[in-house]
């Protein structure tokens, strides 16, 4: 009988790859997505030597509407069910919000947003039908304290807003889908060593904080497999981002403000 099967969008560096690793580990075969082949196939041919794995390889522009049917209608092609989806493709939006066309604003929406749900509206379906799912969506810390203005210059004005619609999507499905074995998570990450600040162009302004506040891809992905394994809606990886999330949920508004206005000299080295 064949494995289970695990979609990973984003698949080809930093979190995503760490993710396919994580499900290959657990035995999981992968369907993995991205634009970039020659990485997704240097991954597949990893996995099949460390763990004998099968991996369908899929490249899409997730910022294209039409992708996810194409992805979905793929992995049927080849003779596959999906059993868990790792919604975690992204890229900042660089650039001031009053100065960025709407065409590249609502390309980051599609790739950000509307892809994830998108995709779990076309595969959670047929997860809830045959009573076992594993959905992953990846969302950011961002989401869940105070703005800052590093966020919105690099990863984009509407990045905090569009990772928090996600966790109220992973908990509001999640519930819908409790008791058909379906479990949806979102994981939070803090900063992490991954690719996304050489793309959004944040380098070297990441560099200027302090080392405790970077994350391992790996361990954001055996966190988030661990979590959705036991059904939790929301993870945030790492004691320090627990402790600077739980901060912010219990101090008044312009106590944590005046905390992230802190974090922002860090970042600008002052
Ligand atoms: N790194 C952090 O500090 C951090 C913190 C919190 C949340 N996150 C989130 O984590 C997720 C993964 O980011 P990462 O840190 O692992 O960054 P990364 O190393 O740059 O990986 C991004 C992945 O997304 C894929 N991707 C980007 N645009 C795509 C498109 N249009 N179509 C298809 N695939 C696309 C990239 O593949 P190709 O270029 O080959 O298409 C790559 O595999 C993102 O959703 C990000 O918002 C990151």
């Amino acid at each position: 009988m064949a494995c289970k099967l695990v979609l990973v969008t984003g698949a080809s560096s930093g979190i995503g790859a760490a993710f396919a690793r994580e499900f290959a580990r657990h035995g999981w075969d992968l369907a993995v997505v991205a634009r970039r082949e020659d990485k997704l196939q240097a991954l597949a041919a990893e996995m099949k030597a460390q763990h004998g794995v099968d991996t369908l390889v899929i490249t899409a522009d997730l910022a294209d509407p039409q992708a996810p049917q194409q992805i979905v209608d793929a992995v049927a092609q080849a003779g596959r069910q999906i059993d868990g989806l790792v919604n975690n493709a992204g890229a900042g939006q660089p650039g001031h919000f009053c100065k960025t066309e709407w065409d590249d604003q609502a390309r980051f929406m599609q790739l950000m947003v509307t892809s994830y749900l998108k995709l779990m509206h076309l595969t959670a379906p047929g997860m809830a039908q045959r009573g076992f799912g594993r959905i992953i969506n990846i969302s950011s810390v961002s989401a869940l304290v105070p703005i800052a203005k590093a966020h919105t210059r690099y990863s984009g004005t509407m990045y905090p807003g569009i990772k928090a619609l996600l966790i109220k999507a992973s908990e509001a499905l999640g519930a819908e889908l409790r008791d058909q074995g379906v479990h949806v998570t979102a994981v939070a990450p803090g900063y992490t060593w991954s690719e996304f600040h050489d793309v959004n162009g944040a380098r070297e302004t990441v560099s200027n904080v302090p080392g405790y506040w970077m994350l391992k891809a790996e361990d954001v992905a055996a966190s988030g497999y661990d979590a959705v394994e036991r059904g939790v809606p929301l993870r945030v990886p790492g004691a320090f981002y627990k402790f600077m999330t739980g901060l912010a949920r219990i101090l008044p508004d312009p106590a944590a403000r005046a905390l992230m206005a802190r974090q922002e000299k860090t970042m600008d080295g002052k």
